[in-house]
């Protein structure tokens, strides 16, 4: 640490999280579990290890960390995975947080989720104040489903998206273009989100772990998305923002919106609000960069938050500026060694 920076972290001992880009950090990702009940295979191998128990922090951990951001200004917070919803007892950590929302001190309090577990668990936390979930979803084909998630059923999910709709919940379909698997079926998202009033968003796949197959051959530059997209629909831009990555189109047929994430071909990471917690208490400054700092040691030494605090601030001032995934020949290996599960996106 320079001495110039050290003088930054004193003069910031309270107030928000400023990066030393000026970027103000109000969103939280956290990864709950590393575990999930499906195997998609641009995401993950087939046989993961995934983290010993013991390692991973309990529920009460996970809301003092959740709390000591919110305490510093954090106003989102999502909850990911792997699978959130497959870490037992998560829905009393909900419950227990959504007294942020209740405070006023939260915005919004949500999950990234791949929808297997909906159907029971969409009424609660609707009565939570969980008003939007983005909901991983890659085919309408249930043949391809099976080869995407290997593990997935199909009818499970689509039982999940009517029961987070009956329950008042705005849903967000997230589908990673996959090239030769799926990318001749968004005209049908299209038009199967917007039916239902939901947003559609595409995703470049980004190079994070190692899976079984070459992911320059199922890499699929959104560019060439909407240049297809635009020949069988009238889509214009919109200003509309979530907070997130994606720029978004509204399609004149359907009167909805699609959102493009495009990591790979057009960088965003100038307006980047964001960072991520994993199961174990690490956290991850960018997802495309490997900067880490601990937050389990400072977190268990006592139990004040002081040392929390102060490691939370001093990590922010290490935020890089940006990722840089790169995909081609020269570098086919992935840009980042850990999966995407272990940071839940
Ligand atoms: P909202 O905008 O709040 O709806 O959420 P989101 O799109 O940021 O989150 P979601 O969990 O739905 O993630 C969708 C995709 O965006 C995933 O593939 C994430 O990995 C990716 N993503 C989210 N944040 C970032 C980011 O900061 N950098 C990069 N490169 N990708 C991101
Ligand atoms: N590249 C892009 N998106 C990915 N996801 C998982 N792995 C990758 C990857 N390598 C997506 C999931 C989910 C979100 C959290 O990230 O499909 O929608
Ligand atoms: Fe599980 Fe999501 Fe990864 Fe699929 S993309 S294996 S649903 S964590």
């Amino acid at each position: 640490m320079t001495g110039d920076g050290q003088a930054l972290i004193e003069g910031q001992d309270q107030g928000p999280l400023i990066d030393p880009f000026g970027r103000q950090v109000t969103y939280l990702r956290v990864s709950v579990t590393d575990r999930c009940d499906f195997r998609c295979f641009y995401c993950m191998s087939e046989n993961m290890n995934f983290l010993p128990k013991r390692e991973v922090l309990s529920l009460e951990e996970l809301d003092r960390l959740c709390t000591a951001f919110v305490d510093h200004g954090v106003k989102r917070l999502r909850l990911t995975g792997g699978e959130p919803l497959v870490r037992k007892g998560i829905l009393s950590l909900m419950s227990s947080l959504s007294r942020h929302l209740d405070s006023g001190a939260l915005d919004e309090l949500t999950i990234t989720s791949n929808g297997s577990q909906l159907k029971t668990m969409a009424g609660d936390l609707a009565s939570m104040g969980v008003k939007r979930i983005n909901l991983s979803l890659d085919t309408l084909r249930e043949d391809r489903f099976t080869e995407i998630t290997r593990w997935g059923r199909f009818e499970q999910v689509m039982d999940g998206i009517d029961a987070a709709l009956a329950a008042g919940i705005k849903l967000k379909i997230n589908a990673v273009a996959l090239k030769g698997v799926n990318d001749d079926e968004f005209d049908d998202m299209i038009r199967f989100a917007h039916a239902r009033g939901m947003d559609l968003t595409i995703i470049e796949t980004m190079p994070m772990g190692d899976i079984d197959k070459d992911r320059l051959d199922m890499y699929l530059p959104l560019s060439e998305v909407k240049r297809r997209l635009g020949q069988s629909w009238d889509l214009s831009p919109i200003p509309y923002k979530t907070g997130g990555p994606a720029s978004y189109m509204q399609v004149k047929e359907t009167g909805g919106r699609i959102g493009f994430i495009t990591p790979m071909t057009h960088n965003f990471c100038e307006s980047c609000n964001r960072v991520r917690i994993t199961c174990t208490g690490t956290l991850y400054l960018c997802l495309g960069q490997d900067d880490a700092a601990d937050l389990r040691a400072p977190l268990r030494a006592s139990e004040s938050n002081d040392l929390l605090n102060q490691a939370i601030r001093e990590a922010i001032y290490r935020k890089p500026q940006g990722h840089d995934f790169v995909i081609d020949r020269e570098n086919n290996r992935p840009s980042i060694g850990r999966h995407m599960s272990v940071t839940g996106g």
